[in-house]
């Protein structure tokens, strides 16, 4: 495996796989890497010759107060993993060749809508930061295809708009939601929760879970995300979402639509915020 930190030996080393017509996927990501994205890249790897992984911790998708300064950075450990995984290149640029002028004073990629609601509505600016960082990292890496994980469903909707916009050539896999025998879905935020918090989490997805059977049972969505809240209040989180919408676009659905849908949750445990969700078409048991 190959790491390079700058655009022109990044592009050199993909415009040479080109040339020899082969396939190139690629896999971005924050990095302090886990099974989770370790899958990905198993995705990735199946579909393309081929396969670039990121590392870089956007700072565009960090809101002031948020963990941007505490989140792990693990690059040498990452690269080991990526490195056993067969990954052809590992590409860990800096925070200049990104921003060339600066974080603060970089364009901005407004994805309206879809970004206004959740995880939009709570973390102000994230995903202008997340389709920024995103297309400037397609528009470096110019792959044929890119995976992203279905834990964060509304940045892959996102990244679909995004791509269908700006018209990129790249075609947009969706890999499902890795997840511990208890039903907790990998994260690296897992690790800043304590003994009792790890006990507890998998709670999210219980009552993703139970959300699921109460609208398909035919009980009406909004006594179903109150409900939600509730059982996550009493088992010690404070949630900030238990909803459910149209998967396709996370509008609102009457009540009676059975089709098409996802419930999302996204709740505070401790100091740790977590999300999840369960897509109800195919993540059925
Ligand atoms: O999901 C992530 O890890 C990040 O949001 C991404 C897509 C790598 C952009 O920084």
């Amino acid at each position: 495996m190959r790491t390079v930190s700058d655009a022109q030996s990044l592009r050199a080393a993909v415009r040479a796989w080109k040339q020899e017509g082969k396939i190139v996927g690629f896999v971005p990501t924050l990095g302090n890497l886990h099974a989770g994205h370790y899958s990905l890249l198993d995705i990735a790897r199946k579909r393309a010759d081929r396969v670039v992984v990121s590392v870089f911790v956007n700072p565009t998708q960090f809101a002031a107060g948020e963990d941007f300064e505490k989140y792990p950075r693990t690059l040498e450990q990452d690269s080991a993993g990526l490195a056993e995984r067969e990954c052809d290149l590992l590409f860990a640029p800096e925070v200049e060749t990104i921003y060339p002028f600066g974080a603060e004073n970089s364009i901005r990629i407004h994805v309206p809508r879809i970004t206004e609601t959740l995880e939009g509505a709570h973390r102000p600016g994230h995903f202008d930061g997340v389709a920024t960082v995103v297309a400037k990292l397609f528009a470096l890496v110019a792959p044929d295809l890119a995976v992203f994980g279905q834990k964060d469903w509304q940045q892959l909707l996102v990244v679909k708009r995004l791509v269908r916009e700006l018209a990129f050539p790249i075609e947009i896999i969706a890999a499902p939601t890795v997840r511990e025998e208890n039903g907790l879905a990998l994260s690296s935020r897992n690790q800043y929760l304590n003994e009792s918090e790890r006990a507890l989490a998998p709670q999210i997805h219980a009552t993703l879970q139970w959300m699921r059977e109460a609208i398909l049972d035919g009980h009406p969505r909004e006594a179903v995300e109150t409900a939600a809240a509730h059982r996550l209040e009493r088992a010690g989180f404070a949630p900030d979402h238990a909803a459910v919408r149209r998967a396709e676009d996370l509008s609102i659905p009457p009540d009676g639509e059975r089709e098409g849908l996802i419930a999302l949750i996204a709740a505070k445990l401790g100091s740790t915020r977590l999300i999840d969700n369960l897509v109800f078409d195919f993540d059925r048991p």
